[in-house]
C-alpha cells in the first residue's frame, strides 16, 4: 500500500471510530420469545388424510398475551398443542416453531420432555386431563417440581403450597392432601393452573381453561390468570371461543377459521374495527351487557369439513358479503395497518365492515 493510501485508510478508520463514539449504537430489540413460521399440520393415518393447519405465522414477546379465537373445530387446540408437540397419532408437522431460541420441531423425545414444564406449560380445559385421580394435589404438584429440579420433597411440597396460595386456593396447606375429586370445579381449575406454573414456565398455554366453569367463577379465574401472567412476566397463548373472554386478557388476537388465521391484530383494533366478516360475525353474536335488548346475530351455517374445504375463501359459503371472486382462490393475508392483518378480498378496499354490508 502507498503512504497516501495508508494515511487515507487511517483517516477513514479514525472517522468511523469517532462516529461510533458520537452516535450510540441503536438499541437492538430482543427477538420474540415465540416465533412460529408457516406452521402446517396434517394427520395421515390408514383411515384419514387431512390437513388441519395451513401455514400459520405468529410471534409473541415475553409478557404478552395472544388469544386464539374461533368456533369449535377451527384448529385452536391443534395450534397450541403443536407448540408442545402433543398431537394426535399420524400428525406430520411442517414449518418452524422457535421458543426462547429452541427449535421445538428438532427436539428429540427426551429433550422435549425437558422443555415441557420449565419452558412451556399447558393448562387444559378439563383438569381431569392434568391430574391423576389416585394421587393428592400436593403430591402431584411436588412431583412435577422434582421432575425438573433437584429439590427435596419438603422443598417441593413447600413450593406446592406457595403455588396453591398464589392461585388463591383457600386453606392451601390443607388442600395439599386433597384428591382432585375433593375440590370444586373452580378450585380444581386453580390447582391445575398452579400445576402449570410449578416449573415457572416462560410460555404458558391455556386451552379454554375457564370454559367448564360457571360465569362467576370463570371471571375470577380469568382475572387471576391475567394478574399472574403480569406478575410473572410470562408470555401466554390463550385459547377461547368467546370474544368477551379475549377482551379481558388479550394483547393480540388471532381469529381462526378452518385452520387459518383470518384476522390478526391488537385487541382494541379487532374489537373496534374488525375487517373480516367472520370476526364481525363473532362480535355480533356476543351478548353486550352495555346495550340491553341488542339483537344477537348468529353466523348462519357451520364451518366446512376440513377434508372438503371450498376452493376459494373457506368462509365464502357463510359470508353475507361474498363476491364472485371469493369462490375462486383463498385471499392472501393482507397487512392493513401496523400489526393488523386480514385475509379477505375486501380488506384491501379500506372500507369498514359497516360500509361493506350496506
Ligand atoms: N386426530 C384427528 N384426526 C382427524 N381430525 C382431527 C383430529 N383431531 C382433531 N381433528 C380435527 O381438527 C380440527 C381442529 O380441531 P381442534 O381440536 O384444534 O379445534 P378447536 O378449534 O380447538 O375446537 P374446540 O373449540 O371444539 O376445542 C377439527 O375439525 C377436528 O375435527
Ligand atoms: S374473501 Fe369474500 S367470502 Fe371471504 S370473507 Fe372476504 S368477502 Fe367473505
Ligand atoms: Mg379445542
Amino acid at each position: 500500500m502507498t503512504l497516501a493510501a495508508t494515511l487515507a485508510a487511517q483517516e477513514s478508520a479514525q472517522e468511523s471510530a469517532q462516529e461510533s463514539e458520537q452516535a450510540p449504537a441503536p438499541a437492538v430489540a430482543p427477538p420474540p420469545l415465540v416465533q412460529v413460521e408457516n406452521l402446517r399440520v396434517r394427520i395421515k393415518t390408514p383411515d384419514v388424510d387431512v390437513t388441519l393447519l395451513h401455514g400459520l405465522n405468529f410471534s409473541l414477546n415475553q409478557g404478552e398475551v395472544l388469544c386464539l379465537v374461533g368456533e369449535s373445530g377451527s384448529g385452536k387446540s391443534i395450534t397450541v398443542r403443536s407448540l408442545l408437540r402433543l398431537l394426535p397419532p399420524g400428525a406430520i408437522v411442517e414449518g418452524s416453531i422457535i421458543v426462547d431460541g429452541i427449535d421445538i420441531l428438532a427436539l428429540k423425545p427426551a429433550q422435549l420432555r425437558a422443555v415441557r414444564g420449565p419452558l412451556i406449560a399447558i393448562a387444559f380445559q378439563e383438569p381431569a386431563t392434568s391430574f391423576d385421580p389416585a394421587f393428592t394435589i400436593g403430591y402431584q404438584i411436588a412431583e412435577t417440581v422434582r421432575a425438573h429440579e433437584q429439590v427435596s420433597w419438603a422443598d417441593a411440597t413447600r413450593r406446592a403450597q406457595d403455588l396453591l396460595e398464589l392461585v388463591q386456593v383457600p386453606s392451601a396447606k390443607r388442600r395439599l392432601d386433597a384428591y382432585p375429586h375433593e375440590l370444586s370445579g373452580g378450585l380444581r381449575q386453580r390447582a391445575m393452573i398452579a400445576l402449570a406454573l410449578s416449573c415457572r414456565p416462560k410460555l404458558l398455554i391455556a386451552d379454554e381453561p375457564t370454559t367448564a366453569l360457571d360465569a362467576t367463577v370463570q371471571i375470577q379465574v380469568l382475572l387471576l390468570l391475567r394478574e399472574l401472567q403480569r406478575e410473572l412476566g410470562m408470555a401466554t397463548v390463550f385459547v377461547t371461543h368467546d370474544v368477551g373472554v379475549a377482551c379481558e386478557i388479550a394483547d393480540q388476537v388471532a381469529v381462526m377459521y378452518s385452520g387459518r388465521f383470518v384476522e390478526m391484530g391488537p385487541i382494541e383494533r379487532i374489537i373496534d374495527a374488525p375487517r373480516h366478516p367472520y370476526t364481525a360475525g363473532l362480535l355480533g353474536s356476543v351478548v353486550t351487557p352495555d346495550v340491553p335488548g341488542a339483537r344477537l346475530e348468529p353466523i348462519p351455517g357451520a364451518p366446512p369439513d376440513p377434508t372438503a374445504l371450498p376452493p376459494g375463501c373457506s368462509f365464502e359459503p357463510r359470508c353475507r358479503v361474498a363476491r364472485p371472486a371469493c369462490a375462486q382462490a383463498m385471499p392472501a393475508f393482507t397487512q392493513i395497518a401496523p400489526l393488523h392483518q386480514v385475509r379477505c378480498v375486501l380488506a384491501a378496499s379500506g372500507a369498514a365492515m359497516g360500509d361493506i354490508e350496506k
